[in-house]
């Protein structure tokens, strides 16, 4: 199987495009960290345990706090041993106009979405250095991060970063044996931050429809696996063909 016995955190992992994500992990032969701040990781935890005993893990975390990031690889750790496997999943989005946001709205959006992501590549990569053994990350990036919108100014500009901070990162741990890269999601099922699957979500895509966050899981499975093995600091675009094609 793709992820035998490798130790995966899905951060986010609560609902979704994480929850789906860990559940594939498991599907796959990983164990995984469900994290997440929200107790709602506690039965995403629950339900894969149900079906593989032993193979997850509820870790509540605050990923844009780094005391709690680093608890999070040690609880990690104390569970199974090791950590093969970061993706970084978390966002939040502002839904605001540079005339609506304030400076804490704007601050919140980014420690969430963005410094996040800063936190957790640090740690884990520390991690990894020292197992001496190299690994993967895959950080959600959005298409929000590449074009701008009429809204989510702070979502915008923490999605730019993420997907520059992962190209960096990845020139960084290369020599470690650690590939950092990014799948971007356009439109998929819900809107960040909302739980309901909406299957009539407007959307501009070659396909007419919004993505499943399951055709999410598996292009961040690839992306985790050694078949990805000789991509390195690349944004993987899963988004129905949405940044391919010119609209209007
Ligand atoms: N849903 C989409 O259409 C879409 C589109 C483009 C990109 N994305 C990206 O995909 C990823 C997942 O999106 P989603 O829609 O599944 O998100 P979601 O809002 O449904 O789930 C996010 C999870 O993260 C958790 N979380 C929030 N803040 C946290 C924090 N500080 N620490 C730990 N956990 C925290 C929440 O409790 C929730 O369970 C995000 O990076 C998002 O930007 C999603």
């Amino acid at each position: 199987m793709r992820h035998q016995d490798k130790v995966v955190i899905v951060t986010g992992a609560g609902r979704n495009i994480g929850e789906e994500t860990a559940k594939l992990f498991v599907k796959e032969g990983a164990k995984v960290a469900v994290v997440d701040l929200d107790d709602r990781g506690q039965e995403v935890a629950d339900r894969i345990n149900a079906t593989n005993p032993g193979c997850a893990v509820f870790v509540k975390a605050n990923v844009a706090d780094e005391d709690s990031v680093k608890n999070m690889i040690a609880e990690t750790v104390k569970a199974f041993g090791r950590i093969d496997t970061l993706v970084n999943n978390v966002a939040i989005s502002d839904n605001l106009t540079i005339r609506e946001c304030t400076l804490a709205d704007f601050q919140k959006t980014i420690d969430v979405t963005l410094t996040s992501q800063f936190l957790t590549c640090k740690y884990v990569g520390e991690q990894m250095i020292e197992q001496g053994d190299g690994g993967a990350m895959v950080n959600i990036g959005s298409t929000s991060g590449f074009k701008g919108r009429n809204s989510a100014v702070a979502y915008c500009a923490a999605k730019g970063g993420v997907a520059n901070l992962m190209r960096a990162i990845a020139s960084q741990y290369a020599e470690y044996g650690i590939r950092v890269n990014s799948v971007v999601p356009n439109r998929i099922g819900s809107p960040v931050g909302k739980e309901e699957f909406d299957p009539d979500r407007f959307v501009t895509n070659m396909l007419h429809r919004p993505g499943r966050p399951e055709e999410l899981a598996t292009a961040v499975s690839f992306m985790a696996s050694d078949e990805a093995s000789f991509i390195y600091g690349e944004n993987l675009f899963v988004d129905g063909g949405y940044s391919a094609e010119m609209n209007g």
